[in-house]
């Protein structure tokens, strides 16, 4: 798979697919010049998938998801930590015909505004109240996931996360050395959980899940 093709890389720029703001151009002009060992940024990730046929990450969990909204008939979704353009809930959203109620929420804000997705500036919590929704989903939704996980499983409520690639916050406060071993502490405080490895293109990272409908 290739990475860095400059060609490529600055018509991903020009025509900025995904509506990327200037500080998120920025950010993928930096990790394509000034490449990081074993990271990459959300933006950068994007464009090699782009540059390399695969489909947009918000794509690939969007079409994962659509035959189990469809099959369980759910008429409004919560997406946590959805970024500042919401790509997610707004492709489900027309991928759906509009038939299905998208409310997309972020702590950080929106860099614009829709008419088809409710918009909420928020943080969520272990104790947010999700009782007006059928499902929640997440797309690497950095420290929020375990919020969610712990959330939904109490209140008996159907989810999905695709985990971010790097360990983040547990609600204890503490933060694991390593991804795997958060990995690892999630899916033994919450073993009622599915867990599986998320792939696209060559990027993988961790994924937990209500139930097995939800599975890979
Ligand atoms: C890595 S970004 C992913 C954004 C988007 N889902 C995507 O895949 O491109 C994580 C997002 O989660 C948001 N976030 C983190 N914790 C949150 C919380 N507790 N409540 C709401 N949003 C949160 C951040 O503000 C950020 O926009």
């Amino acid at each position: 798979m290739e990475i860095y093709n400059e060609e490529k890389f600055k018509r991903f720029m020009e025509e900025n697919p995904f509506k990327f703001s200037e500080e998120r151009i920025e950010r993928a002009k930096k990790d394509f010049y000034e490449p990081r060992k074993g990271v990459m940024c959300d933006e950068l990730v994007e464009f090699v998938l782009w540059a390399n046929g695969y489909p947009a990450r918000h794509e690939k969990f969007g079409d994962h998801l659509l035959p189990i909204i469809k099959r369980n008939e759910w008429k409004n979704v919560l997406e946590v930590g959805c970024g500042e353009v919401f790509l997610l809930s707004e492709y489900l959203f027309e991928k759906l015909e509009g038939k299905v109620k998208f409310t997309a929420m972020d702590k950080c804000g929106f860099a614009r505004d829709s008419k088809d997705i409710t918009l909420i500036d928020d943080e969520f919590t272990e104790n947010y109240d999700i009782s007006g929704y059928d499902l929640i989903i997440a797309q690497e939704p950095c420290e929020a996931a375990e919020c969610i996980i712990k959330n939904c499983t109490e209140n008996d409520k159907p989810f999905c996360v695709i985990l971010c690639g790097a360990p983040h916050k547990r609600l204890t406060g503490e933060i694991d050395e390593d991804v795997n071993s958060w990995y690892i502490y999630l899916m033994k405080t919450y073993p009622q959980c599915g867990f599986g490895i998320w792939r696209n293109g060559r990027f993988h990272s961790g994924y937990i899940y209500s139930t097995e409908e939800f599975g890979l």
